[in-house]
């Protein structure tokens, strides 16, 4: 049988909110037990690949991401996720991955992880793989805790490492406003200042919860497509941590939160902030006023679906 090798295949993988994420204890692993909602947005990624010898990566950026110390080698999450492909399915072939990042690099929105599952959708096009969506999922989770959902999209739960997905439902659309910040966080360091801030002050606050759960508000403001309730019920355990690193950011957060939002929070490990609108024009008007204050601000919606060849 022959396989037709297209000449080019897109893919379109989108970053992500984490709407609630309680975290739990570190596990023999050294990653922590967590539970989260997590809703994808319209910041996308974009990948083309074309047919080539070896696997390789180019990166580039839309918009204001700084590019600036994205590997390119093998250390790159994407170019792990081509050859895990190709060693899963048994394929000999190669590929020439061009990605066009507009997603913050180090930026707590999932950007490296919508590389990686927007490389195995790429390359299972390309190579006529038409691996199964379990299959992809389950390599999405050998490169890391937040593929899986980049891979699903929509809005999702996620427990364990936040890998172990079910869908959430969720009605209508979602308005926010994200702030990207040029000086980029790195996950590891964050939780290990949550870490040491509850080591700090074990007595106070007692021991990390057990085993972590996402409130059911949160799921009944996501299924009522209410954003006022919403943001009354969003929640990231990590925003202490990257607040005590990061003081700075705790005053663009007030701006937002001061200037029409319904809530913001600091979405995943940071430092992109992410505000609440209570719909699509509230959502432009607070783009405006921050832009103005000489802040990147991007109005995006969600959810929106995963990582699909367009
Ligand atoms: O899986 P990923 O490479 O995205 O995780 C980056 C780092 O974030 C891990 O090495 C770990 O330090 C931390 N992490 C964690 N617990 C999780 C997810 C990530 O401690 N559930």
């Amino acid at each position: 049988m022959t396989t037709h090798t297209p000449a080019s295949v897109r893919v379109r993988a989108p970053g992500k909110i984490n709407v609630f994420l309680e975290v739990g204890d570190v596990q023999d692993d050294g990653y922590h037990e967590l539970a989260t909602a997590f809703q994808a947005v319209s910041l996308y990624e974009e990948m083309t690949a074309t047919p080539a010898d070896d696997i390789s990566l180019e990166v580039s950026s839309r918009g204001p991401v700084d590019i600036d110390g994205v590997p390119t080698d093998d250390r790159n999450l994407a170019i792990r996720a081509a050859r895990l492909l190709a060693q899963t399915a048994g394929v000999d072939r190669g590929a020439h991955l061009l990605i066009r990042k507009a997603v913050p690099v180090a930026g707590g929105m999932g950007g490296g992880s919508a590389d990686a599952a927007a490389a195995l959708v790429a390359c299972d096009a390309l190579w006529g793989l038409g691996m199964p969506m379990s299959e992809l999922s389950r390599m999405a989770a050998r490169l890391g805790a937040d593929v899986p959902f980049a891979l699903m999209g929509g809005t999702a739960v996620g427990t364990g490492r936040g890998d172990e997905l079910s869908p959430a439902l969720a009605r209508g659309r979602f308005d926010w406003v994200l702030v990207p910040n040029d000086v980029g966080m790195s996950t590891p360091v964050v939780y290990g200042e949550l870490d040491a801030h509850r080591e700090r002050h074990a007595v106070d606050i007692g021991p990390a919860p057990r085993v972590p759960a996402v409130d059911p508000d949160v799921l009944h403001a996501l299924r009522q497509g209410d954003a006022k309730m919403l943001a009354a019920t969003l929640r990231n355990d990590l925003q202490a941590a990257a607040l005590h690193l990061r003081p700075d950011l705790a005053r663009v957060l007030e701006r937002g939160e001061s200037s029409g939002a319904l809530a913001g929070l600091v979405s995943g490990s940071g430092p992109t902030l992410a505000f609440l609108a209570t719909d699509e024009a509230s959502a432009i008007d607070l783009q405006v006023t921050l832009s103005a204050a000489g802040l990147v601000a991007l109005h995006v919606h969600g959810p929106v679906p995963g990582a699909r060849v367009v």
